[in-house]
């Protein structure tokens, strides 16, 4: 069975004293009112707050702490860049890679995402890989493609055993931070072939037992319908994540899904 997967990408988003907060609102929460002992509920605040929150996270197998970089380095004269290592060290146990955020604005390309996987599965973090199309891709209609080509060259070079252990996020980004959400259909049509991709180069176990989670304006209004969807695990979070009851909610309609 697949695990099913809520994870809030706080982005550059509260200071510490805020970060402590609303961590603290959604572990209450998380720890009261999600029981399906198969959902992990995922957050990734800045660097800055991982330690905190890996230590004062309650000791409960539902809840983890991501962070959303690493470097491609293990570690040296790199000013300014954080290591798979230092972040294995905070306590976190996830660490998202390749959002289209670092893509576009920071020019990561797949031989660096593919580098940063290296890192995290070295330190045994699970990456959270993301990939999806700019708007121009999906109306040239070549949006399926061009995503099996960011998952090839992000993650195919792993063996199997390797494979198994990352976790997928397929983010469109003409969604992302847009209010402009993915239809739950739009959503399936990319998770099957994502799956079916891997199918092909890691046999259908392996591709049915990974996590394929959406992102893009995913909030409590739609987050059920997109969960419904057969090869919908769960979510990646960005602005939603930041209110500690709809990042609830969110968690809760993957509960019931
Ligand atoms: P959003 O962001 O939910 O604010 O659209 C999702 C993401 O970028 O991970």
């Amino acid at each position: 069975m697949r695990t099913k997967i809520i994870a809030g990408n706080w982005k550059m988003n509260n200071d510490f004293d805020a970060g402590l907060k609303l961590a603290s609102e959604v572990f209450y929460m998380v720890n009261d009112e999600i029981i399906d002992p198969n959902i992990k509920v995922i957050m990734a605040p800045p660097y800055i707050h991982l330690e905190a929150l890996s230590r004062r996270k309650p000791i409960n197998r539902k809840l983890a702490i991501a962070a959303q970089n690493c470097s491609e380095h293990s570690h040296g004269a790199y000013t300014g860049e954080v290591s798979a290592g230092m972040i294995k060290s905070t306590g976190a146990e996830y660490i998202i890679i390749g959002h289209s955020e670092r893509r576009a604005y920071h020019n990561e390309s797949s031989g660096q995402l593919a580098n940063k996987v290296n890192q995290a599965l070295g330190q045994e973090l699970t990456p959270i890989f993301c990939c999806g199309e700019e708007l121009s891709i999906r109306e040239a209609n070549t949006h399926i493609e061009f995503v099996k080509k960011q998952i090839e060259e992000g993650l195919f070079h792993l063996d199997a055993e390797s494979f198994k252990q990352v976790v997928i996020a397929y983010e469109p980004v003409w969604a992302i931070g847009t209010g402009k959400t993915a239809s739950s259909a739009q959503a399936q049509e990319m998770h099957a072939n994502i799956r079916e991709c891997i199918a092909k180069k890691y046999g259908k176990e392996i591709a049915g037992g990974i996590s394929i989670l959406y992102g893009g304006s995913c909030n409590p209004g739609n987050a059920a319908e997109l969960f419904a969807q057969a090869d919908v695990d769960g979510g990646l979070i960005g602005g939603a994540s930041l209110k500690s009851r709809d990042f609830l909610s969110i968690a809760k309609a993957l509960q019931n899904s």
